[in-house]
């Protein structure tokens, strides 16, 4: 009987750490990873020959881009690509991520 207390006791605990660490979100450096293709492991690409550099961009400038592009109020002719890439982030992972982008810059 003890045994099975302690087990459910540690399987409460794992599974607090778990939530715990789901609910302060993806970090920015890994949310990155999906971004990296087009835009460089820096941000220092061009991105298929049409955005900004990003790395240059600051934490604002990055965070009105990324919300523009989830609701169709900013970016040029291919905005529609971008609006794929970022429809699904919640706005904590867009501030993880503008804050890594916005860290980049050399
Ligand atoms: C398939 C290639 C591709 C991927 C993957 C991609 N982007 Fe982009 N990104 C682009 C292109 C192309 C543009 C320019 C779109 C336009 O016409 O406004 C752009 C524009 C941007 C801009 C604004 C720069 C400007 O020109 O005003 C930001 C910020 C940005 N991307 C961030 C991200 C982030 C963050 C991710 C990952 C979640 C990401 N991108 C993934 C291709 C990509």
């Amino acid at each position: 009987m003890k045994t099975i207390t302690k087990t459910i006791k540690s399987l409460l605990v794992a599974t607090a750490i778990i939530s715990s660490s789901t609910l302060l979100g993806a970090d920015g450096s890994t949310l990155y990873k999906n971004c990296a293709g087009c835009h460089g492991m820096s941000g220092e690409k061009v991105a298929l020959g049409k955005s900004k550099v990003i790395a240059n961009m600051s934490e604002d400038e990055i965070t009105n881009a990324i919300n523009g592009y989830k609701n169709g109020t900013y970016g040029g002719a291919m905005k529609g690509l971008m609006k794929g890439q970022v429809v699904k982030l919640s706005g904590d992972d867009v501030k993880s991520l503008a804050t890594y982008i916005a860290s980049l810059k050399q």
